[in-house]
C-alpha cells in the first residue's frame, strides 16, 4: 500500500475528488485527505472519511489532536502528495510559501513528490498572477497536471477544467512508479564552480551557481537513488536526502570524487571546475606593490578524464560549456574522456546556461547527438537528463 494525502481545496470540481479516492484505492493506494476551511462549505468532510475510512484534516488546531503534531506526523509516513482540484487561491498560497491552514502548512512540510491538478474558471487560470503561481511552485518541483478545455461551471467553455480523474490517477501512479526509478543506484553528482587560490583572500573562480547539479542531485533522490553531492562553493542549500561534501578547488574535488568513484554506478559531473590554477600560491597576501603584473597558470587535473580512462562499469555524464562549435566540442570531449552522455550548452548566450533559471541543452552519445532540448527552466531540464540516464542505467543492467 502506497500513502497518498490528497489536499482538496473549494473548487466547484471538488465532487470529482470522490472518483480519483476510489481510483486510487483501485490501484492499492491508502488515501488521506486534508480539506481547506472553504472546501469544508462545499463538502461535508465526513463525506472524505467515509470514502477512506480515516479522519479528514481541516483545522490545524483540533482539540484531540493536541498531543501530537499531526501534520508532521503525517508528513513523515507521506509518499506522495496530491492537490486536486487546487483552486488559484491555493496556488498563490502555496507559490509565497504562506502556512495558514493544514493543508498549506503540511505542503511545507512533506519532502516526497507533489502533484497539483488545478482546476478553475479561464480567466483565473490564464491570469498572469496564477501562471506566475504555477511557474513558481513547478521551479520548487511540484509536476503539474494541466486543466484542460472544456465546459466550465461558470456555464463557458474554456481552459481551466480539471484534467480527468482517470488521468488524475494515472499519473498518481506513474509518478509513484517514477520514485522509484532510480533505486538502488549510486550516484555521485558534482556541482558549483570551484576557486583557485593566489593568496589566502584572492582567488580564481567562474560565473556557476550550482544550481543545475543541486537540481540533478534533489531530482535523482526522488527517484529513489543513493546521492552523494561534491559541490564547490554555492548559495545553495544541499538537497534533502543526499550526503553532502563540500570543497573548494578542483585538487579537492579530484580527491573526493577519487575516494568515492569505487562505490558508484554513476557520475555526473556537472561542476564547473576551474582548469587552470595558479602556479606559485603565496601564503600571505600579496602586497599591491610587490605584485607583478603577469601571473603564471598551469592546468588542474581533468577529473573526468581520469575517471574515464579508469573506467570500467560506472556511467559517466559530463556538462560542455561552450561559446563556439557547441556540437563539435561537445563530440570531441565525449570520445577524448570515454563518457557515455555529455549535456552541452551555449554559455555565450546570457539569458541561459550560467547563473540563470533557464536553460537549452543537447545531449550527445558517442554515437552522435541524443536530443536537443527548447529553452527550459532547470528542474525540466534536469528531469530529461535523469530520464536519459535512466535509459542507460537500464542499458547496463541487461549487459
Ligand atoms: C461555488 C464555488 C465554486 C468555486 N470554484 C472555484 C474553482 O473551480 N477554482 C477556483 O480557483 N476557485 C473557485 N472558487 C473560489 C474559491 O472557492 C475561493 O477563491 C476560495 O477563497 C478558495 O479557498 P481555498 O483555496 O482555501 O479552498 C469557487 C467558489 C465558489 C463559491
Amino acid at each position: 500500500m502506497k500513502n497518498i494525502v490528497l489536499g482538496v481545496s473549494s473548487s466547484v470540481s471538488i465532487y470529482k475528488a470522490c472518483e480519483i479516492i476510489r481510483g486510487l484505492q483501485g490501484e492499492a493506494c491508502e488515501v488521506r485527505v486534508i480539506m481547506t476551511r472553504n472546501a469544508a462549505h462545499l463538502i461535508s468532510p465526513r463525506l472524505f472519511s467515509a470514502l477512506t475510512g480515516k479522519a479528514t484534516y481541516v483545522e490545524l488546531f483540533e482539540e484531540q489532536m493536541s498531543q501530537h503534531i499531526p501534520h508532521i506526523d503525517l508528513a513523515r509516513e507521506t509518499e506522495l502528495l496530491l492537490l486536486a482540484p487546487a483552486t488559484a487561491n491555493l496556488l498563490g498560497k502555496l507559490a509565497s510559501g504562506i502556512a495558514d491552514d493544514f493543508l498549506t502548512t503540511f505542503y511545507l512540510a512533506v519532502d516526497c513528490p507533489v502533484l497539483v491538478a488545478p482546476a478553475m474558471n479561464e480567466n483565473m487560470y490564464l491570469h498572469p498572477q496564477t501562471q506566475a503561481n504555477i511557474r513558481k511552485l513547478k521551479a520548487a518541483g511540484a509536476v503539474f497536471l494541466e486543466p484542460v478545455q472544456g465546459y466550465l461551471a461558470c456555464g463557458v467553455e474554456g481552459w481551466g477544467r480539471l484534467a480527468s480523474p482517470e488521468e488524475i490517477v494515472q499519473c498518481t501512479i506513474d509518478s509513484l512508479k517514477m520514485s522509484e526509478s532510480l533505486k538502488g543506484q549510486r550516484i555521485l553528482i558534482t556541482a558549483g564552480p570551484t576557486r583557485e587560490y593566489l593568496d589566502p583572500i584572492r582567488y580564481l573562480s567562474n560565473r556557476s551557481s550550482g544550481r543545475m547539479g543541486y537540481l540533478l542531485a534533489e531530482d535523482a533522490v526522488k527517484k529513489g537513488a543513493e546521492v552523494c553531492l561534491v559541490s564547490g562553493p554555492s548559495q545553495l542549500y544541499p538537497p534533502r536526502g543526499a550526503r553532502f561534501k563540500a570543497v573548494e578547488t578542483a585538487n579537492e574535488m579530484h580527491d573526493e570524487v577519487q575516494g568515492l568513484i569505487s562505490e558508484m554506478d554513476v557520475v555526473i559531473m556537472a561542476a564547473a571546475v576551474s582548469d587552470f590554477s595558479f602556479v606559485d600560491f603565496s601564503t600571505q597576501k600579496i602586497k599591491k606593490r610587490d605584485a607583478t603584473l603577469g601571473i603564471a597558470l598551469k592546468p588542474t587535473p581533468d577529473i573526468l578524464e581520469v575517471l574515464g580512462k579508469a573506467k570500467k562499469k560506472t556511467i559517466l555524464v559530463g556538462f560542455a560549456a561552450e561559446t563556439e562549435d557547441v556540437e563539435a566540442h561537445a563530440l570531441e570531449k565525449i570520445r577524448r574522456k570515454n563518457l557515455d552522455l555529455i549535456v552541452a550548452n551555449d554559455v555565450s548566450q546570457p539569458d541561459i546556461g550560467f547563473d540563470v533559471d533557464q536553460n537549452q541543452v543537447s545531449l550527445y552519445t558517442p554515437k552522435g547527438l541524443l536530443k536537443r532540448t527548447e529553452k527550459l527552466g532547470k528542474r525540466e531540464i534536469s528531469r530529461i537528463i535523469l530520464d536519459e540516464i535512466e535509459v542507460l542505467v537500464e542499458r547496463s543492467k541487461r549487459k
